[in-house]
């Protein structure tokens, strides 16, 4: 399909490749092999000397369609899927790092991403270093000779940080590592990192990639020679691909993503508005708002701010609780990247298992409560939202 083509039509139209049945919607193929002509041909396909088909593990007409699809809407070469979101952050590891190499992190990263850093990644010799998402003399203090990957999300889940991806990808040229960007919370509708200076773009597709809540998917784009070649490679061997079937709903998840992000930004940054206009509430954290410190850097990154916002309660943990607890229409759970709005405590869960010292040193208060805003009617979820703010 043509580069020239706008986002909306690349999301619907991009990577489809149609059987003789000339199907109009992308087919599913829920088959874990594929049949050979003959013996001659077996071997080809063995010996990659034949593209066609061999065996779902490496390959699959539906999982190719979403790979294309991700790859023309991200402005890569290419793309591979995976199971899930933390497959894609291990299959760039895998992929790029060995024993002795150096790592520097975002501290405002997944949970998980840390934990496989810290307690995975480290028993195969491979450091890693955290430092601010916003301040990139760290990054630059913190590179060594060995140092092969920087490693952000941005926004920063749960406080909306937003780091300067073309800023980093300098640092990270200059010191020979190459830069991935979790991708998560803009998708490519809103932010696409390789046009900034990104080498490689990570996606958990279970997020809004998908939209609907319904599967575990991720995703790895970038150049043929750092993410096409050797991350099929190394999927066929180590097996974290994706199953065809998530493959397709994601895939039609992308029709509807940059309708989505625009009509979900537009909503969240309607009641970032007005949360930060309440007095029940003492901090907002949304790029879209003018008092957000990455503001400005915000409006040149990213199309729109994002769905996701924070915001501080007074009266901590108990104001917090009290105020999830009287919501009727949104639903208390940890995910996000849905139609359906989510609300959760990031102190009690996502950010839980960490000392309050150390939340308190990140910014996570008891006060804090996180949104995805969804595609309710804002009216109506701001009464949701109400109701709990004024409850004593
Ligand atoms: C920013 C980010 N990256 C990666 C992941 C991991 O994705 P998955 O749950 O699909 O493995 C998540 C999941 O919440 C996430 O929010």
């Amino acid at each position: 399909m043509s580069k020239d083509y706008e986002l909306a039509t690349k999301g619907v139209r991009a990577g489809q490749a149609r059987t003789e049945f000339q199907e109009h919607s992308e087919a599913l193929f829920l088959t874990s092999s594929f049949v050979f002509k003959n013996a001659r041909q077996a071997a080809a396909r063995f010996a990659g000397e034949d593209e066609g088909m061999v065996y779902t593990r490496y390959t699959n007409p539906t999982v190719a369609m979403l790979q294309d699809r991700l790859a023309a809407l991200e402005g890569a070469e290419s793309c591979v899927a995976t199971a899930s979101g933390m497959s894609a952050i291990l299959t760039t590891a895998m992929t790029h790092l060995r024993s002795g190499d150096h790592v520097v992190c975002s501290n405002a990263v997944f949970g998980a991403t840390i934990q496989l850093f810290n307690n995975v990644l480290s028993r195969f010799g491979v450091e890693t270093t955290y430092v601010s998402p916003t301040k990139a003399e760290e990054w630059q203090r913190a590179v060594r000779g060995n140092t092969r990957l920087f490693f952000l999300e941005t926004p920063s889940n749960p406080l909306t940080e937003v780091s300067d991806i073309a800023v980093l990808s300098a640092i990270a040229k200059k010191a020979g590592a190459l830069l991935a960007v979790d991708n998560v919370f803009c998708t490519p509708a809103l932010q696409r990192p390789l046009a900034l200076g990104a080498d490689i773009v990570i996606h958990s597709a279970t997020k809004y990639l998908d939209g609907q809540g319904r599967v575990i998917a991720g995703a790895v784009a970038g150049s043929k020679a750092l993410v096409g070649a050797p991350m099929t490679a190394f999927l066929r061997t180590a097996g974290p691909t994706l199953s065809p079937f998530n493959a397709w709903v994601v895939l039609k998840g992308l029709e509807t993503l940059e309708l989505r992000m625009l009509a979900q930004s537009a909503a969240a940054l309607e009641l970032a508005r007005w949360l930060e206009a309440r007095q029940e509430v003492s901090k907002v954290f949304y790029p879209g708002l003018p008092s957000h410190p990455q503001h400005e850097l915000a409006k040149r990154q990213q199309r729109a701010a994002g769905a996701v916002l924070s915001f501080e309660v007074k009266g901590g943990r108990a104001a917090a609780w009290r105020l999830i607890d009287s919501t009727r229409l949104v639903s208390v759970t940890a995910n996000l990247g849905d139609v359906k709005t989510t609300i959760v405590h990031p102190a009690s869960t996502t950010h839980g298992r960490i000392s309050p010292e150390a939340r308190a040193a990140a910014g996570i208060g008891e006060g804090l409560v996180r949104l995805a805003v969804g595609l309710e009617a804002v009216a109506d979820l701001k009464v949701d939202l109400q109701r709990g703010l004024e409850a004593e």
